[in-house]
């Protein structure tokens, strides 16, 4: 019999919210909710965010850095007084991104300089740092090795094909919102890999052409990731940074940009925010996601908010219905793409290369097509059928060179050139993906199941153990079913999941016990969990918040 009936037991007691003395918008009814930084679930906040930033810490130096940047605000914390000044205090001049798949992109780190006011023939552009990524510091010697280069999803595209009419409706949308100085926001959804992210990225980029060449007005650009702030409330302190330069708190940054919101500022240039993966920004009282919303209907914003997540009703499932209509986003949803247009994807990925067959290219899109129409997919698939063929080509090499070595008189006449990437290696890449029986298993669990393993995943990378006790889990469970808006099990049940794990072979639990100290141990490599969720949108966003693994 298990001690505790539900998962408030297993949470540590809130804090209490600190109250702010915010300043409202004239004429404005702005709910409590938005007068708070929430702290209700801050202790699970703070530990999904500890988690997020080792995972961070692993993915590359670029991101290193921008946590580095992070918290170099939040250590300083440094209460400064925010009045607010018409004239920016940073600019930096604009130079547009290299497009190339290979290109480097170093981050820029916002510079002072001389204030002065923004003028349309001046190329001047507020930016944070980008997100943009280099893949591979030297050229490419081969085709394989380009395709590889221009395969990988971190790799920025020349073209985004499929996407021309999403691409067309946010860069109106955004530039009218800046030409008439006026707040908006805009609600991109869709599943993952359907190109929300890069899309924006593009419109930005285009619209910082536009605005270098003296085309339309100077403004600035904002990222704020869900998936790197430590915790949603730190939106503000970004925010605010790249509105003033200035390191708060976030208790401090909500009041100075509800002020600096409130107040008319006629030479401020108007602020773009993507908002990405603002799934991950929902708090149990919505407050981050809220005020994002409700800022650009403030008269003296100037907030034009991007905000992209997955799911399509996001706004409707967190703020009641009544307040997300008064907020009137404008909405578009980015849909799978079909087997063609991953067709076109990956083919223009790959313009000028000789490295896949075009059935090849076919069949993997098909694959994907059915199942998610996701775009990363698709490019990881091929991008694993290009290490096939590079692995079997070194493998003959070394072949080729050790015959020589054991008949230096026999002619092996010229070394063959590398096959093209066919459909049997694409084959080969998703057999290897999906392949192992334990694979196939999991993908076959029921959904809390599944989240019972991620939990549990979690806890073993996250307390660098073997195995954890069922509470640990449980407790993991239950924030992840929280945050995601799944009904949580009772714990009885949690239980009889975590005995049908052990007989079906998933897992290892500890015989002859069954509470909360009962140990519970994978049974399956972490490898082949991963694997096997990972296709499926809800638990690849859960994996990749799951801490780094320990280094072996
Ligand atoms: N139309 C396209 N043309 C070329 N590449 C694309 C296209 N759509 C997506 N991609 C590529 O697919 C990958 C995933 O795209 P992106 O990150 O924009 O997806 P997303 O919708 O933001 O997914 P998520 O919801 O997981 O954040 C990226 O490498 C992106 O460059
Ligand atoms: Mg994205």
């Amino acid at each position: 019999m298990l001690a505790l009936k539900d998962e408030k037991e297993l949470t540590r007691a809130p804090t209490p919210a600190k109250s702010t003395n915010a300043s409202k918008p004239a004429g404005k009814s702005t709910s409590s909710v938005g007068k708070q930084v929430e702290s209700a679930s801050s202790s699970h906040r703070k530990k999904r965010a500890r988690v997020q930033e080792e995972h961070e810490a692993e993915v590359s130096d670029d991101d290193v850095r921008d946590q580095a940047y992070s918290e170099e605000v939040s250590d300083q914390e440094q209460e400064t007084d925010g009045e607010e000044s018409d004239e920016p205090t940073k600019i930096v001049s604009k130079k547009r991104q290299p497009k190339k798949a290979a290109a480097t992109t170093p981050k820029k780190r916002p510079t002072k300089s001389v204030a002065k006011a923004p003028s349309r023939s001046k190329s001047l552009i507020i930016k944070t740092p980008t997100t943009q990524r280099s893949i591979s510091a030297s050229a490419p010697k081969t085709d394989f090795e380009h395709a590889r280069n221009r395969l990988h999803v971190k790799a920025v595209p020349d073209s985004l094909p499929c996407r021309e009419d999403e691409f067309l409706e946010i860069q109106e949308h955004l530039e009218s919102a800046i030409e008439d100085g006026t707040g908006s926001c805009i609600y991109i959804s869709g599943v993952p890999g359907t190109g929300k992210t890069a899309t924006v990225h593009e419109v930005i980029r285009s619209l910082q052409a536009k605005a270098e060449e003296g085309e339309i007005s100077p403004f600035q650009f904002v990222e704020i990731n869900g998936m790197k702030v430590t915790e949603p409330s730190y939106a503000y302190v970004l925010l605010w940074m790249a509105l003033s330069e200035q390191k708060v708190t976030a208790n401090h940054a909500l009041q100075l940009l509800e002020k600096q919101f409130s107040t008319p500022g006629p030479r401020r240039l108007p602020c773009v925010v993507l908002m990405d993966e603002l799934d991950l920004l929902v708090t149990s009282k919505q407050t981050v996601m809220y005020n994002f919303f409700e800022w650009p209907n403030w008269l003296h914003s100037r907030l034009i908010v991007v905000a992209v997540a997955n799911t399509m009703d996001l706004p409707e499932r967190m703020l009641s219905n009544k307040v997300s209509s008064r907020l009137g986003l404008t909405r578009i949803n980015f849909q799978p793409y079909s087997y063609q247009q991953l067709v076109k994807i990956v083919e223009s990925r790959l313009e000028g290369i000789q490295a896949f067959r075009r059935e090849a290219i076919e069949f993997a899109a098909r694959k994907v097509g059915a199942v998610s129409g996701d775009a990363r997919r698709a490019l990881d698939i091929c991008r694993r059928a290009v290490e096939i063929v590079e692995t079997n080509a070194q493998k003959a090499e070394d072949q080729r060179r050790l015959k020589a070595e054991r008949n230096p008189f026999e002619d092996l006449g010229p070394a063959p050139d590398p096959e093209q990437v066919t459909i049997r290696t694409v084959d080969q890449a998703i057999k290897e993906m999906f392949a192992s029986p334990n694979v196939r298993l999991i993908q076959t669990a029921s959904l809390h199941q599944k989240l019972f393993l991620v939990a549990l995943t979690a806890r073993l990378r996250r307390l660098g153990l073997a195995e954890v006790e069922f509470s640990e889990i449980a407790h993991a469970h239950l924030q992840m079913c929280r945050l995601h808006n799944i009904e949580p099990p009772m714990l009885s049940e949690l239980s009889a999941i975590c005995a049908s794990l052990g007989s079906s072979r998933c897992l290892l639990v500890e015989s002859g016990k069954q509470d909360l100290h009962q140990r519970v141990r994978l049974s399956v490599s972490e490898e082949d969990v991963i694997m096997a969720l990972k296709i499926d949108p809800l638990f690849r966003r859960l994996l990749d918040t799951l801490p780094s693994a320990p280094a072996t």
